[in-house]
């Protein structure tokens, strides 16, 4: 066993201690618009696992499934879910998903995409696991937006106005490789007809199969 923590358990600590806390309401909005009221629906990079945690929240006819590569990350989604059995965590890469077609009704990657070396393979699995008319959601922190009040849990002042904007500047994406992203999409199974929409403080993809 090492002696100091890895790099990725540092960084899932971090994570769980600080976004995965403030950026509830986030999570709670993004889950009412990106939800379904029955069958399953993917968390594409769950990290944390919150956006699967409330899209099965009090719907019992949902069951959720949250995909990840990151063993750290699991760890503390797993730990979120608190025994809720319709939520499902697994590690898997979303280039390789192991269920069969048509299994989601619906599914959403929220601050996942910055991570996609090669994205096309991506588009090209969740498009096959979606049932026919259903909707793929990608949200990216737009570094432009400003701060919206109701989006973000504070307490105590935390977390500052500076620090949110620095983590969306580092971690989200300016509009050259959103549009590179974009490109990607249209150049998918899912076609050319993405929407590309504002939510919140996010930019977002809307593809539909
Ligand atoms: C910044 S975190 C966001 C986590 C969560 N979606 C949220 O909004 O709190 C990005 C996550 O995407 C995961 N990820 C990156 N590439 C992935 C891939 N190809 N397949 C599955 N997960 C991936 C990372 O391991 C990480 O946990």
């Amino acid at each position: 066993m090492p002696l100091l923590p890895s790099r990725a358990a540092l960084t899932a600590l971090a994570y769980q201690l600080g976004p995965s806390r403030y950026y509830q309401p986030a999570y709670r909005f993004i889950a009412a618009d990106v939800g379904t009221e029955q069958g399953c629906f993917l968390d594409v990079g769950t990290g944390t696992g919150w956006l699967a945690i409330h899209v099965a929240s009090g719907r019992r006819e949902v069951d959720a499934v949250g995909i990840d590569t990151s063993d750290a990350m699991l760890h503390y989604a797993e730990a979120n879910k608190r025994g809720r059995l319709n939520v499902t965590f697994r590690k898997m890469s979303a280039s390789d998903i192991v269920y069969p077609e048509r299994t989601f009704e619906s599914a959403a990657a929220v601050q996942s995409a910055h991570h996609w070396a090669e994205p096309g393979p991506i588009f090209a699995e969740v498009h096959r696991v979606l049932v026919e008319g259903g909707r793929f959601y990608v949200y990216e922190a737009d570094p432009e937006s400003a701060v919206p009040a109701d989006w973000i849990d504070r307490r105590g002042g935390f977390p500052p106005d500076a620090l949110v904007r620095r983590q969306w500047a580092k971690f989200g994406m300016d509009a050259a490789r959103w549009a590179e992203l974009r490109a990607v999409a249209e150049a998918s199974p899912f076609g050319p007809d993405v929407a590309d929409e504002r939510h919140g403080f996010y930019r977002r993809l809307v593809c539909t199969k």
